[in-house]
């Protein structure tokens, strides 16, 4: 995984062209301006705590990861957007300790284990590294395969919430559902998570 920079914004654009790819956040693909505006709002996210942001995931030919590339074009496959900003929003609690998980996967990497094996590494980054005190994650209740992830991982069910429906999503009546990981959850240790 590397840092988000401004050289990954067509990749950002590939990754947001496949509606099967938003189903459960927009409902549609996004249009080249609408990421160029959502890149600029990731940039400025990830400068306001040390340590947090978002990350460009990319795989060895072999698509088993691996060594970090040696140069910036050459950074291999790539295979998604991975997130870990400060939690915002009108439905996150407004304190910099709290991070938001997020990941959103080309859909030729699908069902590898790599969005469970990339959110590990995060969740490790945002404890051990960061110092985090909580991490939370928010999807779909429909989204079965991001809860998926997040059950992988080690993350506990904590609510269900009602926002606005937005008649582009599928089952929005089913609301969306919080998931999270606290500081003493992870030094317990979680089987699922890679230590
Ligand atoms: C959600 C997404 C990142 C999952 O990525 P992935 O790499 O396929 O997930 P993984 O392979 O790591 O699977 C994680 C777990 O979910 C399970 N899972 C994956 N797809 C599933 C499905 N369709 N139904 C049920 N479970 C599923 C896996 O079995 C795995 O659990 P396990 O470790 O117990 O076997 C990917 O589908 C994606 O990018 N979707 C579109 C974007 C999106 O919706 N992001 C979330 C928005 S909040």
């Amino acid at each position: 995984m590397v840092p988000l920079a401004d050289r990954h914004l067509e990749l950002e654009i590939e990754l947001d062209s496949d509606p099967e790819v938003l189903r459960y956040v927009s409902g549609r693909a996004r249009t080249s301006d609408e990421v160029v505006a959502s890149h600029a709002r990731r940039m400025a996210l990830a400068r306001t705590v040390d340590g947090l942001g978002y990350w460009m995931a990319f795989a060895s030919a072999d698509g088993a990861g691996g060594a970090p590339p040696a140069a910036p074009e050459d950074e291999g496959e790539f295979v998604g957007l991975m997130m870990l900003p400060p939690a915002h929003g009108p439905d996150q609690p407004d304190d910099p300790s709290v991070t938001d998980l997020g990941y959103r996967l080309v859909r030729r990497h699908w069902r590898r284990g790599l969005a469970s094996e990339a959110s590990s590494a995060l969740l490790r980054h945002a404890f051990d590294t960061v110092g985090q005190s909580r991490v939370i994650a928010q999807t779909m209740a429909a989204n079965t395969r991001s809860r998926g992830v997040l059950e992988a991982v080690g993350m506990r069910y904590v609510r269900t919430y009602f926002p606005p429906v937005d008649d582009l999503l599928p089952q929005a009546e089913l609301g969306e559902v919080e998931y999270e990981m606290t500081r003493a959850m992870w030094e317990a240790g979680t089987p699922a998570v890679a230590r």
